[in-house]
């Protein structure tokens, strides 16, 4: 078993990473409160994993509650649906909320947490690549609005996350794609070497190779916890984890939430801010190749879908991290460094948007 920790003095908490690391009870003690336990999880994650952590807590009050599968989920309706059911059980301000699933469950198990009773005790157990390396990690929580993408949230710490690498036995391979995305971009905003590591390991990965996923999980849960306990609510150096994303959440909005993956979404996002990088002479065109052919490695797209570069620019800047109508953006210095800006030619982005 391997331990990270999120360092936010009061708010820290331990990210337990390792086979069977869902099945040890000692890794919840301490962090549950009170007798009164509510699993959110999914209709795909139930049938395979609920029984075996609902069976750790016999001891206690347990209620479960299955969602339907999707990203058309994450919406205030659903969260009032929880909050209904917690409610006819009588749940307190002493229950704890736990999201068995992906990152839809877990961004709407974290949510729900965050309001209701004020704020409950709420514990991750991702179950996707894409959650145990990036959303369960970090206390950001929301739903979507039909302006955009997470609109509605709030930062609400989980007391532990818990990252079960043999829930990763039964994702399918696109869902290990989009957990690679996220991966890659650790290594190309904040770890040139482990960048470079995963240029070579990719085909580990993707074939569930033990020692690389783990490495690969432990890195990025790592780095994640690093930024995060340096700027916990974004004020400024956790905005570069949004490498990719302004992009990535644009493309999402205008494919439609839930036809393209997130990480697809995200890796053509990287794609564009490297391009534009290259454009303004900060990193190489062999640099962007590398970020290519890493990405085209790991199953992911490399070039927008067939969307109006009007449209796109307009769904970029009703994201919220549009700040006065200027697109911030992260761009790339070099491999291993990002940065924050709204200082770059605007011709160039739209010239590029038009050619990809
Ligand atoms: N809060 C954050 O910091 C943060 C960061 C990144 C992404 N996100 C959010 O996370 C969401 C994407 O998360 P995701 O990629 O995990 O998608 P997801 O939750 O939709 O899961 C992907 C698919 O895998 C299925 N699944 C989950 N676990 C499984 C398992 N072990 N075996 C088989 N199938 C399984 C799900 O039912 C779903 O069909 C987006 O809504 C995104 O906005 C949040």
């Amino acid at each position: 078993m391997h331990i990270e920790t999120v360092n936010l003095e009061d708010n820290s908490y331990p990210i337990f990473i390792g086979e069977g690391a869902s099945l040890s009870l000692e890794n919840f003690e301490g962090y549950i409160a009170g007798k009164d336990i509510a699993i959110v999880t999914n209709e795909v994650v139930a049938p395979l994993y609920l029984n075996e952590i609902s069976d750790l807590f016999s001891n206690m009050n347990v209620i479960e509650y299955i969602l339907p599968d999707g990203e058309q989920e994450k919406k205030l309706k659903t969260v009032h649906k929880i909050i209904d059911r917690l409610m006819e059980a009588g749940l307190g301000r002493d229950s704890t909320l736990i999201a068995l699933g992906g990152g839809v469950v877990g961004d709407i198990t974290g949510f729900t947490a965050s309001i209701f009773m004020r704020g409950i005790n709420f514990i991750q157990i991702p179950t996707t690549l894409l959650a145990q390396v990036d959303a369960s990690v970090g206390g950001k929580t929301a739903v979507n609005h039909k302006a955009g993408k997470n609109l509605i949230g709030s930062f609400h710490q989980p007391k532990c996350v818990i990252c079960d690498s043999r829930f990763l036995e039964t994702l399918k391979a696109t869902e290990i794609s989009a957990g690679l995305s996220e991966i890659i971009k650790y290594g190309l905003i904040y770890d040139r070497e482990f960048f470079q590591w995963l240029q070579k390991n990719i085909q580990q990965i993707l074939s569930n190779d033990p020692v690389a996923v783990a490495h690969a999980i432990q890195r990025s849960c790592a780095i994640k916890a690093e930024i995060v306990a340096q700027d916990e609510k974004e004020q400024s150096v956790r905005a570069l984890l949004n490498f990719g994303h302004t992009f990535g959440h644009a493309i999402e909005k205008l494919t439609g939430y839930g036809n393209w993956t997130h990480g697809d979404a995200v890796a053509v996002g990287m794609v564009l801010a490297a391009r534009l990088s290259e454009n303004m002479s900060l990193i190489t065109p062999e640099d962007v190749q590398n970020i290519e052919e890493a990405l085209t490695a790991a199953n992911l797209p490399i070039s927008l879908p067939s969307i109006d570069p009007t449209e796109l620019l307009a769904a970029m800047k009703s994201d919220k991290k549009a700040k006065d109508r200027k697109i911030q953006l992260v761009l790339l210095k070099k491999i291993g460094e990002a940065f924050l800006t709204a200082d770059y030619a605007k011709e160039d982005l739209t010239n590029l948007l038009r050619a990809s």
